[in-house]
């Protein structure tokens, strides 16, 4: 058997926000209704025995925007067609705009186990400029109507570099987010995408962006906040208290197979990566012969380097001697420098990065590729 995790992209969401260039979009419910049969054939088509399930990812786009019978019927799939460990972390995206008791209900019955609530700030103004649809009343009432319906670990997404935020805005969402016993908080730098309608009203002076050292700034007191109140940073994004780390996205950073289902999703299959089509109207035609990629030996260094060091677990040493690159001796010189500097330190057969030092994290993965 082969331990693999499951990613199922819904490309839906009930509008779109003006910076989001992810693939997901407005749709009938008849497409909606096309989309998941097809996704449910993919599930069936792949199928294998052989797979030992360790985590189902549901992300988008918006999967709570969406009827949550059709969530249970692709797990029950999941479930009836491949084995699915009985530990698993079963994860849902979902947005405060669409989260109501009755779907909270089916996601119980379903297994899900971990909910991702899609936040971004806790101030209205800059929930208004990104074209939020939701309010800062309506993501505290998801959080506390998870809880209710008995979900504990539960991840709030967080926008840092939204205009119009300051400090003083940025630290109050966070301060109400542990007020509310989250266990996960992600928290991402805003990325002005090409050809969003926020980075063209940037570009035509219409919003004010925050400058990228200001964002930088208030990254790492946002670190040293957290740290304080139990949440440990354990990847450059992503802060959990003890136990609450998120399985599904530490495999893909330990470089551990996945299977994705739907428009838009990759798969990684012992040493292969699989694509599917961008385009729903494709991917709707498919007839799942994927796009396939065997990574050269170079390149799965280089990957396993990248993700990993952008962990607090950092790159195991052997592990990466037997993909055939034995940094010690390859880079003896850099890491030296780098330890005596404190740029990183060597732990369980692991080279880590400082905790100080993930603001020029860019620089050390450049020193210690191949
Ligand atoms: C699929 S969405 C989460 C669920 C739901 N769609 C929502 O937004 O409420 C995943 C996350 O990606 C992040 N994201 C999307 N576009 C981004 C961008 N341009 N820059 C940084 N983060 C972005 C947002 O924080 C968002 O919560
Ligand atoms: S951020 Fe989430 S809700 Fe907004 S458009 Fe992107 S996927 Fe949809």
């Amino acid at each position: 058997m082969i331990d693999v995790m499951i990613y199922i992209h819904i490309p839906f969401c009930d509008s779109k926000c003006l910076y989001c260039n992810f693939v997901s979009g407005i749709y009938d419910e008849y497409l909606k209704k096309q989309y998941f049969k097809k996704i449910n054939e993919e599930i069936k088509f792949n199928a294998n025995i052989d797979y030992h399930i360790t985590s189902i990812y549901i992300g988008g786009g918006t999967p709570s925007s969406v009827d949550s019978k059709y969530i249970l019927e692709i797990l029950k799939n999941i479930f009836e067609l491949y084995y699915v460990d009985k530990n698993a972390e079963i994860t849902i995206e979902t947005n405060p705009a669409s989260l109501t008791s009755d779907k909270l209900l089916d996601y119980k019955r379903g297994k899900i186990n971990r909910l991702s609530i899609g936040v971004q700030s806790l101030n209205n103004k800059c929930l208004k400029v990104i074209g939020r649809k939701h309010t800062k009343k309506m993501a505290l009432k998801a959080i506390t109507l998870a809880q209710k319906y008995g979900f504990h670990n539960i991840n709030t997404d967080v926008l840092i570099g939204i205009p119009k935020q300051n400090f003083f805005v940025l630290k109050s969402t966070i301060k109400r987010l542990v007020k509310a016993k989250v266990t996960h908080i992600s928290a991402y730098m805003l990325i002005n995408e090409p050809n969003t309608p926020l980075t063209n009203m940037i570009e035509s002076q219409k919003v004010k962006v925050v400058d990228e050292d200001k964002c930088v700034k208030y990254y790492n007191k946002i670190v040293m906040f957290l740290k304080k109140r139990d949440f440990k940073r354990y990847e450059v994004s992503n802060f959990a208290k003890n136990n609450y780390e998120c399985k599904h996205n530490i495999g893909y950073w330990q470089c551990e197979n996945y299977l994705g289902f739907g428009v838009s999703s990759h798969s990684y299959l012992l040493g292969e990566r699989y694509y599917n089509t961008s385009n729903i109207k494709e991917y709707l035609q498919s007839d799942f012969v994927y796009n396939k990629n065997k990574l050269s030996v170079n390149e799965k260094i280089e990957e396993f380097i990248m993700l990993g060091l952008r962990t607090k677990y950092g790159i195991n040493i052997e592990k990466l001697k037997k993909l055939g690159y034995d940094v010690l001796s390859r880079k003896k010189q850099e890491i030296v420098m780098l330890v005596k500097n404190g740029f990183i330190k060597i732990s369980n057969g692991c080279l880590v990065v400082c905790e100080d030092k993930f603001g020029v994290l860019n620089q050390i993965i450049l020193k210690l590729l191949p």
